[in-house]
């Protein structure tokens, strides 16, 4: 196979785009269409300042180069979480990140669980008996935006790649799960003061294309999946794509786009009619109930016996 704009050897093959490409113009079509998505959705204006959410996986460190490659200065955030032990999972991660930072002279802030806020994933999963993955979703989320807002930040970029995106809509459309289906955008504003806006810039790129361009591009990345996710539909999910994507290559993008452009408007104002947010008495943040639900986790975890 061939690369079709220069006819060189192909490194990659992206069906649904009926397109091959050699490295160099792999690494230009990633580009482009991050700065597409960026500019379709009005991601990010000059000036601003970005924090980037990192967990020493394809996906954001693939966004990290795209993004710095495009001009944008962004920081980095990792959080430690404490899956797998002193030499595991978490650990592993970290020193991937952090080399990857280092090697390109950024900067990268790391926020330990354990030590800031007491607890780690797999203490708290056994804690409240809920999967990893809820505990895990909850506690990054929040602390990835107190991060963000303490920091002074504007802007909070996210790896979610076109993948996850397209299974969580599928997750949430098999349920009809309207709430959610309304809270699914590629950017959510900032809608109240303690909140800080989040992008997903990778929306248009699959996940075995930032896993090439890893490859490619000589950056070492975490392969291993996070060993809790078991019971994680999300996962399940993105398999059952696969088997329509590979019968027929876009459907994917067909269905979350399909939905991006001419129906999410819609799910997101019915939902925002639903909602009254107020301060968690504890910390601040906006919640729907007294306490919002990380110090309430943080406030288990820490009345354990
Ligand atoms: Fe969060 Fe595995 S990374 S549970
Ligand atoms: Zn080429
Ligand atoms: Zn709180």
């Amino acid at each position: 196979m061939k690369c079709k704009v220069c006819r060189e050897p192909a490194a990659i093959e992206i069906r649904r785009h009926h397109a091959v490409f050699c490295k160099d113009h792999f690494f230009e079509h990633m580009s482009r269409q991050v700065e597409r998505t960026i500019h379709d959705f009005t991601m990010l204006e000059p000036g601003e300042k970005i924090l980037l959410g990192v967990s020493g996986g394809k996906d954001s460190l693939a966004l990290w180069d795209l993004l710095t490659d495009l001009g944008y200065e962004v920081d980095g955030v990792y959080i430690e979480l404490g899956i797998g032990g002193e030499e595991g999972y978490s650990s592993g991660s970290l020193q991937l990140a952090e080399q990857y930072a280092k090697n390109r002279d950024l900067n990268l802030q790391v926020v330990d669980l354990a030590t800031d806020y007491g607890y780690t994933i797999p203490e708290a999963a056994a804690e409240t008996r809920r999967v990893a993955c809820s505990v895990c979703g909850l506690s990054k989320r929040y602390v990835l935006n107190r991060v963000a807002h303490d920091g002074g930040y504007d802007v909070l970029v996210m790896g979610h790649n076109l993948d996850d995106e397209a299974a969580v809509l599928m997750g949430n459309t098999l349920n009809w799960n309207l709430e959610y289906i309304g809270r699914q955008r590629p950017v959510l504003p900032a809608t109240k003061e303690g909140l800080v806006r989040k992008v997903k810039p990778l929306l248009r790129i699959a996940e075995r294309e930032t896993a090439a361009y890893c490859v490619l591009k000589g950056i070492d990345y975490e392969v291993d999946e996070c060993p809790l996710v078991g019971g994680n539909t999300g996962i399940r999910m993105k398999e059952w794509l696969n088997v329509i994507e590979s019968e027929r290559p876009g459907t994917k993008q067909r269905f979350l786009f399909g939905f991006l452009d001419r129906v999410s408007d819609q799910f997101a104002s019915a939902h925002q009619e639903e909602v009254e947010l107020n301060e968690c008495s504890n910390c601040g943040q906006p919640t729907t109930n007294e306490l919002c639900s990380f110090c309430l986790l943080q406030g288990r975890m820490a009345d354990r016996g």
